[in-house]
């Protein structure tokens, strides 16, 4: 029997199979992600505040923090790239795609999937600031202190990491991984 040919309109992409080691589990995410939504919910009250959720990243942390926000939010979305599909960033943010609505006056709540060199936060907080926001605020999920090497201030932190290239709950290796439930270590990286 005659092998199957690949579709040369769908050809399938070789599928990506690390070893990956659990660092964060579903369980804590969803603890911490609660915590993280009552504080907000506390230091926002009555500044109907905009959130902005940075793609591709932090779309999965985004979609299950404002379902835990007790709070009034309207949202926007921004896409910026540093990395390309490199695990180290080229120094160089590109703005990708810009919100859709003004934040002049508004409050401002900033959410990152993760900070690794704070390249990216310097220049989203830049680029909004020249915006006239009533307020900045940053949440980020993750945090890679050793290589905070552009100081940034972070307001909300979801967990400080160790410096290794890490997937899962809307985090990428080359776009694969995001749909992971969980944040994982990949072991076998280069
Ligand atoms: P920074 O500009 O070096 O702080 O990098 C921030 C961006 O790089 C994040 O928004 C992520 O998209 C990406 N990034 C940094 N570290 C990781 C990682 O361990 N896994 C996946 N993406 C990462
Ligand atoms: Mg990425």
């Amino acid at each position: 029997m005659k092998s199957p040919r690949p579709s040369p309109l769908h050809p399938l992409p070789p599928l990506p199979a690390h070893r990956l080691t659990v660092l964060i589990t579903e369980e804590d995410l969803r603890r911490r992600v609660d915590e993280i939504a009552r504080e907000l919910a506390t230091d926002l009250r009555d500044k109907d505040p905009v959130v902005i959720c940075v793609l591709k990243g932090a779309f999965v942390f985004v979609a299950d923090l404002i379902r835990r926000l007790d709070l009034p939010v309207t949202t926007e979305f921004i896409r910026v790239s540093s990395y390309g599909n490199n695990v180290v960033t080229s120094g160089e943010v590109k703005l990708e795609l810009d919100l859709a609505n003004s934040v002049a006056n508004r409050h401002v709540l900033l959410i990152e999937d993760i900070v690794d060199t704070g390249l990216t936060l310097q220049y989203l907080k830049a680029n909004l600031a020249a915006r006239g926001p009533a307020s900045i605020r940053v949440c980020a999920l993750l945090h890679k202190p050793a290589n905070n090497v552009k100081l940034t201030t972070i307001d909300y932190v979801g967990f400080s990491i160790p410096s290794k290239f890490v997937v899962g709950y809307g985090l990428d290796y080359q776009g694969y991984y995001r749909n992971l439930p969980f944040i994982a270590q990949i072991e076998d990286l280069q």
